[in-house]
């Protein structure tokens, strides 16, 4: 590949957006249709520019993309999966800025880098709460911080607006097998099971879960 297609290529190193989220939200997110997005965890940005792509073709959007780039737990020095998360930031600048760079219409991309616990926090604070109307939580996937997102996104999100959780039935890899709170399943079922009088949960295939808030 020469130095100019590199540049006007999208840069992934992985296929995750591909393999869990994309068959699923062609068909959910035209029927969302969202003007402002909230994503936590946004990495090189694949689902970043797949909600850029196909909604700013028709009408103005606004995305804030929340995320520390300092990777998860596995990323971390000592981790399973040590990645260089400064070169994953790069490509998350590079893939959004060419996503941009095509919009049709006007498009609005916030960067809140840092732990999603204070940077929701913050949005709250500015008066962002009933503010989005699709929040995609994909950051951390430790139990006890997947459910501080989820509460937290229940806040900001409008109603009818809807919260997607990726990896809903992953689990960290470990050699004493699957420990019960490094994994996003059991802050999701709690948090589902808290507030079922307030959301209800959309038919999808599992991996992903797809709620919708019903009131406030
Ligand atoms: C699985 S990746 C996101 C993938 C991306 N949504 C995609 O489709 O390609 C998870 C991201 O969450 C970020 N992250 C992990 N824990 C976080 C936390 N507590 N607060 C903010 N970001 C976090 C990591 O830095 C990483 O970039």
């Amino acid at each position: 590949m020469t130095e100019n297609q590199n540049q006007t290529e999208y840069q992934y190193t992985n296929s995750w957006f591909l393999g869990t989220a994309k068959n699923v939200w062609d068909q959910l997110i035209p029927q969302i249709n969202p003007t402002r997005i909230l994503e936590i965890g946004s990495y090189e940005g694949a689902s970043t520019c797949y909600l850029i792509d196909s909604l700013s073709a028709t009408k103005s959007i606004e995305i804030h993309c929340v995320d520390t780039w300092e990777g998860e737990i596995e990323h971390k020095p000592g981790g399973s999966a040590v990645s260089d998360m400064s070169a994953v930031e790069q490509r998350f600048l590079h893939n959004t800025s060419l996503s941009l760079s095509k919009a049709r219409n006007k498009c609005e991309l916030i960067s809140h880098k840092g732990y999603s616990d204070k940077e929701l926090a913050k949005l709250l604070a500015s008066g962002r709460d009933n503010y989005f109307d699709f929040i995609y939580v994909d950051g951390s996937h430790q139990a006890a911080d997947v459910l501080c997102d989820a509460i937290l996104s229940f806040r900001l999100l409008k109603t009818n607006g809807v919260i997607a959780f990726d990896d809903y039935l992953w689990a960290e890899p470990l050699p004493y097998g699957v420990d019960p709170v490094r994994c996003p399943k059991p802050a999701i079922d709690a948090f589902t099971n808290i507030y079922c009088r307030k959301v209800r949960i959309i038919s999808a295939p599992l991996y992903q879960i797809y709620v919708q808030k019903v009131s406030d």
